[in-house]
């Protein structure tokens, strides 16, 4: 049995959760989800937006599916609580795929993941100010061991999946000493694995690749910030947040969510697109080796797009719950 530890949060986190939910619940697994509390209306209750209480739950449960957060404007002291549990479970890798589905208007022939080191550099967190707030500081901290592990998890997951391509991205040229050190030990580390083409890319000419030649990329590992920003640029390109899904993975514990954030503008309208969610619970069954039933909610996706039945984001004309509907009359069809 696989506890799964559900973590909802605000807004669309919600709503799209309750989905994924519904999805996993129409596979014949074995599971057990337990909730807890997390974000901005957790703080408006509990005085912290992360309960201790949650993060226990998170570090022993199998797996936590997570929805998304808001950012309360100005509060003091206020933290954002997925980076912080992230950064407690130690949840290094951030897995972002990207592949083009039948939706019109995309690009096609995209398949790439992007490796996003997920605890360090400039989200390192140690910021201050000096000469009474005329100089505002952060510091990218980059170590030996963060860059080690992301840059192999990256290998192993190309090995894994059967992938032939790894570029590391970094801007080594001019931040000589962090990115030059995430560039030496990807170098040194590239040696390992002969049979993958391994090929390095500065974040810029990176970031005008993936617009020019998307379908030439396969495996991208990089360091936070960068990461970030790439895989929000590389989503756009073959769906847009309503299809991101991500995975946040360490030696202890993974974490899987939705790209996208709780979505005020359409919060409570019933519109948003649980796929991205869908997809982040996929992806938490490929976690758990239950790659079977992984496949059949992805065929069920892509079933369901290929015949318009989406969201208004996707250009469709379902709310969420016949879009979820959908998916799980075709993961029966697909079951029998
Ligand atoms: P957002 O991702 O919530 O929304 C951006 C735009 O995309 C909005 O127009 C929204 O309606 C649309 N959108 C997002 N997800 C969608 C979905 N599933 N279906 C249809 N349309 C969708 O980002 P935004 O507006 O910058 O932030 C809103 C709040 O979410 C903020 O408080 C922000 O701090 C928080 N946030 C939380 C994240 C997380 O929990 N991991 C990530 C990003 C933002
Ligand atoms: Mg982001």
């Amino acid at each position: 049995m696989y506890n799964i530890f559900v973590l909802p949060g605000d807004g669309i986190g919600i709503e799209v959760t309750q989905s994924a939910v519904r999805v996993l619940k129409a596979l014949d697994l074995d599971i057990k989800f337990s909730y807890g509390e997390i974000g901005y209306e957790c703080y408006k209750r509990h005085k912290t937006p992360l309960p201790d209480k949650t993060i226990d739950q998170a570090r022993t449960c199998d797996a936590v599916l997570f929805g998304a957060v808001t950012t309360p404007p100005n509060i003091e002291n206020y933290f954002s609580p997925i980076v912080k549990l992230r950064q407690d479970l130690q949840l290094y890798a951030n897995i972002r795929p990207n592949k083009s589905y039948p939706i019109p208007g995309f690009r096609e022939n995209v398949d790439l993941v992007i490796v996003r080191e997920n605890t360090e550099g400039l989200y390192s967190g140690v910021e201050r100010t000096e000469q009474s707030g005329e100089k505002a500081i952060t510091e990218r901290i980059i170590t030996n061991n963060g860059c080690e592990r992301i840059i192999r998890y990256a290998y192993e997951m190309a090995k894994k999946q059967n992938r032939k391509k790894l570029t590391y991205v970094h801007k080594a040229n001019i931040l000589r000493q962090t990115c030059g050190l995430f560039r030496s030990i990807a170098q040194e580390i590239s040696q390992e694995y002969p049979n993958i083409t391994t090929e390095e890319m500065l974040v810029d000419a990176m970031a005008m690749q993936l617009i020019n030649k998307p379908e030439s990329f396969d495996v991208i590992v990089t360091t936070n910030l960068f990461g970030d920003i790439l895989s929000d640029e590389a989503c756009m390109l073959v769906g847009g947040l309503g299809l991101a899904a991500s995975a946040n993975i360490g030696k202890a514990g993974a974490l899987f969510e939705p790209v996208h954030g709780s979505a005020p503008d359409i919060s409570g309208k019933n519109i948003a697109n649980p796929f991205a969610a869908i997809m982040s619970a996929k992806m938490m069954l490929d976690y758990l080796g239950e790659e079977n039933k992984a496949i059949i909610i992805e065929k069920s996706v892509v079933s369901n797009l290929k015949k318009g039945y989406s969201t208004k984001d996707l250009g469709g004309n379902l709310n969420i719950n016949q879009v979820t509907d959908k998916v799980i009359e075709k993961i029966q069809e697909l079951i029998k």
